[in-house]
């Protein structure tokens, strides 16, 4: 697929490159930067090949109107001392401060501009909505790349319409994003065990669904534990639990026994009568899967679980992990994600930690990133791409490949 190179000699062309910056950030501070250091690697390749680079990214979900919580400003400030170099920036997306940045722009400079989600055409359902807003976006360019991975399964104005409209190339980081993915999904080494965490059942459908058929060992975490107990009869108390799902349940446990695919749900839950907040200390405790009492909710994996988990993964020759096993931005609730976490650097073959949480999971515990195989920066994406979906972003620029 085409690659920055096939845009040619890019000196003094205006190059605008769709990255994922959409970091969590606590009032203006950013909390886990890894996914702007991601990008730098592209953004600094056009700014040595001459180009004026302007970035274009979101930040969280605003309405389509500006809001100034969503600023993506914390995040040009931090990108500029990554880069080591001064980042210009727009206080609109395609507006006059957005023409003026970009025309002020010499050879290997880099603007950002602001959030691109503060305009309604990014979102549209409406084709012509979002195909008018590229167009905008467009004029301040002659080429764009494609360079945010955790959006290309977004149909968007700047992930998808824009690439209809200037010459267009896959950045770097997607690239080697979509070639790990590759090998997870063509001739797995096994076992392959894949962990699932996170709160909802209903996100992981597609994924699970699919999986049945592939992985050997399916560990199942997080909230959504919660409702695959429930679906087995059990009484889960407060914890988190989708009603609708249960039959959906029901149903993998009774697919995962014909096909042979060991579905693992943990034995022991760590429950508490709250969910952590400021306003007072947790009280932990551990209870056995089919005894959650009626007043508590759980809110991490028990210990047996945990090393049940961490044994499973640590024996898969490929791995893949999406999603916190328990709330684990608190203390007293990581210990099942820092086990999985853990039991991934272990790993003797291909590790992935894959989506924003599970990987600001392991950076906030405090691992190393070079431990494990590939940190991905996209959570949805890579799901989608696992359920053996097309993603608008990459079929996008196939198909332009396909036709130059
Ligand atoms: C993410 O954080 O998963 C990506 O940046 C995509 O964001 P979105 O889910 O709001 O589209
Ligand atoms: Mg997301």
């Amino acid at each position: 697929m085409a690659d920055i190179e096939s845009l040619g000699d890019l000196h003094g062309k205006r190059v605008l490159v769709r990255s994922d910056l959409n970091v969590p950030l606590e009032g203006s501070t950013i909390t886990d930067d890894g996914r702007i250091r991601a990008s730098v690697p592209t953004i600094r390749a056009l700014a040595d090949a001459g180009a004026r680079v302007v970035v274009t990214a979101h930040l969280g979900r605003p309405k389509g109107v500006p809001d100034p919580a969503y600023s993506l400003a914390p995040v040009a400030a931090r990108l500029g001392e990554l880069l080591g170099a001064d980042v210009a920036f727009a206080t609109d997306t395609v507006g006059a401060s957005a023409s003026e940045t970009v025309a002020g722009l010499a050879d290997g400079e880099v603007a950002v501009l602001e959030n691109v989600r503060f305009n309604a055409g990014e979102t549209s359902k409406d084709d012509e909505g979002r195909m008018a807003f590229a167009s905008e976006l467009a004029k301040l360019a002659d080429a764009f790349v494609s360079d945010g991975f955790g959006v290309v399964h977004r149909k968007q104005a700047s992930v998808y319409d824009v690439a209809l409209q200037l010459p267009s190339a896959m950045g770097g980081l997607v690239s080697a994003e979509i070639e790990v993915l590759r090998r997870l999904t063509h001739e797995p080494a096994r076992p392959y065990v894949v962990v699932l965490g996170g709160s909802k059942v209903s996100d992981k459908l597609g994924v699970i669904d699919n999986l049945l058929g592939k992985a050997d060992t399916l560990l199942i975490g997080g909230g959504m534990v919660f409702t695959f107990l429930a679906a087995q009869g059990h009484e889960v108390g407060k914890s988190l639990l989708e009603h609708d799902q249960l039959d959906t349940c029901r149903d993998y446990l009774r697919r995962a026994e014909e096909s042979g695919v060991r579905i693992v749900l943990p034995t022991d839950i760590v429950v508490d009568t709250a969910f952590p907040s400021g306003d007072r200390e947790p009280e932990p405790r551990v209870v056995a899967a089919d005894a959650i009492p009626a007043d508590c909710l759980g809110l991490d994996i028990g210990p047996d679980s945990a090393a049940a988990f961490a044994d499973a993964v640590a024996q898969g020759r490929t791995v893949f992990w999406n999603g916190p096993m328990g709330v684990f931005e608190t203390d007293a609730f990581a210990a099942g994600t820092r086990a999985v976490a853990e039991a991934l650097t272990r790993v003797d073959g291909l590790s992935v930690v894959g989506g924003g949480d599970s990987a600001a999971a392991v950076r906030t515990l405090g691992f190393d990133e070079a431990a494990f195989g590939h940190i991905s920066t996209g959570g949805g994406a890579s799901l989608e791409y696992l359920e053996g979906k097309e993603l608008p972003g990459i079929a996008v620029l196939e198909r332009q490949g396909s036709l130059s």
